[in-house]
């Protein structure tokens, strides 16, 4: 694929810096990707969060997940208090949008929508109206902040939990306050929390201690799921390569645990 698209999306300093951590020996995603994956994680409804812009973005990276053998994508947009206030109407609004452009471009792949919900007052407000657009069927994903986890944590698990939901917790090697002790993430794990890797936290995209972390769970066998949490098209190239052959297997086996969001 011509890195001459990434120009028109990015600066050339980001592409530099992308080309720098694809050089190391990688498999390419296409290679490990296993029939039946559904991405249950990324932005790529337009304009609502920090994922894509436009309608055009968004069309030409669903575009390439579909040539790259996808079927389904289930979308996330950020529900972040002060932040990405989004509604249910807001997102599903979008998402019919959305979809009338895919079907105007023939772009067949099926897109569904859900949100990443912030552990936050507002979803703790939304969680009990059960104001929830659900992943799937009965699974919520969620996020936490980078700075600490929630004080009520114990009472916003309890409310999933009361309401039926059984929560997927997006990133789990991306939280800095966990990272340096692995009992913290057996303790969420069994509290009730499934875990989602970001396929990008394997290629070193986030920085070699994110990196280090999502392999240490992946090795402790902790990650259920597996997801893109692609919010632009640099990211979408480089989730392309960016596996080494040793996590492989691993990380083709969470792939394959997605098939149960078809
Ligand atoms: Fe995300």
């Amino acid at each position: 694929m011509s890195y001459i698209k990434v120009y028109h999306f990015n600066n050339p300093k980001t592409i530099t810096n992308t080309l720098h951590f694809l050089s190391k020996k990688e498999i390419h995603l296409k290679d490990i990707l296993p029939k039946g994956y559904v991405d249950i994680h990324s932005h790529l409804l337009p304009g609502i969060d920090d994922g894509v812009k436009t309608v055009y973005q968004s069309a030409y990276i669903i575009e390439q997940f579909q040539k790259l053998g996808l079927t389904k994508i289930i979308t996330t947009p950020h529900i972040m208090n002060e932040v990405w206030p989004n509604t249910s109407d807001v997102i599903q609004n979008k998402h019919m949008e959305m979809k009338r452009v895919l079907s105007s471009l023939d772009i067949e792949i099926q897109l569904e929508t859900s949100a990443e919900y912030m552990l936050d007052d507002l979803f703790y407000n939304r969680i009990q109206k059960e104001d929830i657009l659900p992943l799937h069927t009965n699974y919520i994903l969620v996020e936490m902040s980078t700075f600490n986890p929630p004080i009520n944590l114990n009472e916003l698990l309890f409310e999933i939990k009361l309401k039926g939901f059984t929560p997927i917790l997006a990133h789990p090697e991306r939280y800095s306050y966990y990272q340096n002790d692995l009992t913290k993430f057996q303790e969420l794990k069994e509290s009730g929390f499934l875990f989602q890797l970001n396929l990008l936290s394997m290629s070193g995209y986030y920085g070699e201690k994110v990196k280090n972390t999502a392999i240490k769970l992946l090795s402790e066998h902790l990650f259920d799921f597996a997801g893109s949490d692609v919010h632009n098209y640099q990211q979408y190239e480089a989730l392309e390569k960016g596996f080494l052959p040793k996590h492989a297997d691993k990380v083709n086996q969470l792939m394959q645990n997605n098939s149960v969001f078809h």
